[in-house]
């Protein structure tokens, strides 16, 4: 990773619109998206299913091109392949043929040729939970552990920016909150710029410094809110503080609204969370 003063730029995204389709058959996904992310910032985005929130990501890494506005990643458009920019899915998209430790090491090499880093992977798996089973391949392992070694993964890439979309969605509770912390841990030590797409009010308040709630489709930002609870944190902590309770309140309340159709947005996160 590149220091962080020799970085710069944050995540700017200024007035972006997107459309699917065909000139009869078009579908308009985001309205009017103006966004800073700072450097180093950790940034939750929250909204309901179809709002743009992964269309958002997609622009963000390169894969859909920017239709309307300004997109800036570390003060330069976005372009697929970028050393710079890490993307972890919900579902791991391991490679079967890799051992958890091969997996790591593939995506690293890919981007780092030529460097030796099996003391940064060894360090990474370990990290995550995983020492005893670096040499296992993904079909031995549960989906809780391989979505360890996607995060392993994700961070071997050194990467500025680091964008998470649901990565812990398809996870039992006491597993997501096992990874939440490992997640934590790994940026406070890496201080990279996270932008984490979340259907979990709980996760994007614990995990967060800005939540960002968007509406449903065309999405549009609607609340931009400070988590101003104290770091380092453990999600498990944070559940038993007041002022955690009282800032889901709150953006259960912005995420009702969000929805404007009598709280069906609320309803769709409750349900991608008990998913
Ligand atoms: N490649 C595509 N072509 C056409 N429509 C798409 C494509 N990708 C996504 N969409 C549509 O765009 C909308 C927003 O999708 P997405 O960004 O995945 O939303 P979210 O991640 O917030 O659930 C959805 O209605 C989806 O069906
Ligand atoms: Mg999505």
């Amino acid at each position: 990773m590149s220091s962080a003063a020799s970085r710069g730029g944050g995540i700017v995204l200024d007035g972006i619109a997107h459309t699917y389709g065909s000139f009869d058959h078009s579908l308009a996904i985001l309205d009017g998206i103006s966004l800073v992310v700072e450097d180093g910032q950790f940034v939750a985005l929250i909204g309901p299913s179809g709002c743009g929130k992964t269309t958002i990501l997609d622009i963000l890494t390169g894969l859909v091109p920017n239709q309307q506005g300004i997109v800036l990643v570390g003060g330069k458009p976005p372009k697929e392949g970028r050393a710079d920019t890490a993307r972890m899915f919900a579902r791991d998209a391991l490679l079967p043929w890799r051992t958890a430790y091969a997996n790591v090491e593939f995506a690293a090499s890919t981007r780092h040729p030529g460097k030796d880093r099996r003391f940064l992977i060894e360090a990474l798996l370990r990290d995550v939970g995983l020492t005893g089973f670096e040499h296992s391949y993904p079909r031995h392992l549960s989906q809780g552990m391989r979505q360890r070694v996607a995060l392993a993964r994700t961070f071997s890439l050194e990467s500025d920016y680091v964008l998470l979309d649901e990565p812990f969605g398809a996870l039992d509770a006491q597993t997501k909150l096992l990874l939440q912390d490992k997640l934590l841990d790994l940026w406070q030590r890496t201080r990279s710029t996270v932008v984490l797409v979340t259907h979990d009010l709980a996760e994007a308040i614990a995990l967060a410094d800005r939540v960002i709630v968007m509406s449903a489709r065309p999405g549009r930002i609607v609340a931009d809110l400070p988590i101003d609870l104290p770091r380092p944190r453990s999600v498990r902590a944070l559940q038993k503080m007041r002022a955690y309770h009282d800032l889901y309140a709150r953006l259960w309340n912005e995420l009702e609204g969000a929805a404007g159709l009598g709280g069906s947005a609320a309803k769709e996160t409750d349900h991608a969370q008990n998913a």
